[in-house]
């Protein structure tokens, strides 16, 4: 990529956990060469949009609600655009996003799911997983095809299912570990050093 800043655009509903992890990596100096352009909410009122104008962020809500998908996506994609924003990034974004979206943005939209995908995708993944009885559990950040949860995998993170877990004890460990790997894959991204063939994203210097 040039040399000039990668510019991010978070979409969030939510609390927002993700998203300031990825803002205190950028801060600390983790991820050199990327910056929040924008951050965008579908919720009037969530905690991470409330987060991201304390730290001074650009912020913009399109509420979603009984709005048609496809026109309040180009809302959302103008909002994008007026930002400059390279690389979308769903931290918590609980909204199916239209084919028209997705084709604008192609291969260029990020988002973190917390289960070890294929499996489990869709709602409450690590309750899924819990019940399930899995041993091994995680999160995975992968791009967004039209398919839910199902893009193509840039990275995922392991850790083992404890005999003393509950779902929540297990989801407050995989969040963990969301932390880490959504900066860890945006640098990926960032860097420009990768290939995507099929459904395998391989790094170039695995090559
Ligand atoms: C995270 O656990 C994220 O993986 C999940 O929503 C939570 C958002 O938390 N996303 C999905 O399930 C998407 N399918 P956050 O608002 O604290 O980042």
């Amino acid at each position: 990529m040039s040399g000039s800043p990668l510019r991010l655009g978070v979409l969030l509903s939510g609390r927002g956990s993700n998203f300031l992890a990825i803002a205190e990596a950028i801060r600390s100096g983790r991820l050199p060469g990327v910056e929040i352009a924008v951050v965008i909410s579908n919720i009037a009122g969530a905690p991470g949009l409330s987060a991201a104008e304390s730290l001074g962020l650009s912020t913009a809500v399109f509420v979603s609600k009984g709005r048609k998908r496809a026109e309040h996506d180009t809302d959302v994609a103008a909002s994008l655009h007026e930002h400059n924003v390279d690389l979308v990034i769903l931290a918590g974004y609980m909204r199916l996003l239209s084919p028209e979206f997705i084709a604008a943005f192609h291969n260029r939209i990020l988002n973190i799911h917390p289960s070890l995908l294929p499996a489990f995708p869709g709602l409450d993944a690590q309750h899924q997983a819990f019940d399930y009885g899995v041993k091994i559990a995680g999160c995975t950040v992968h791009f967004v095809d039209e398919h839910l949860d199902h893009g193509v995998i840039v990275l995922q993170r392991a850790i083992p299912v404890l005999d003393t877990d509950t779902a929540e004890t297990l989801s407050a460990r995989i969040l963990t570990e969301e932390h880490i790997a959504y900066s860890e894959a945006i640098a990926r991204v960032a860097s420009g050093e990768y290939e995507i063939s099929g459904r395998r994203y391989l790094r170039r210097d695995s090559f």
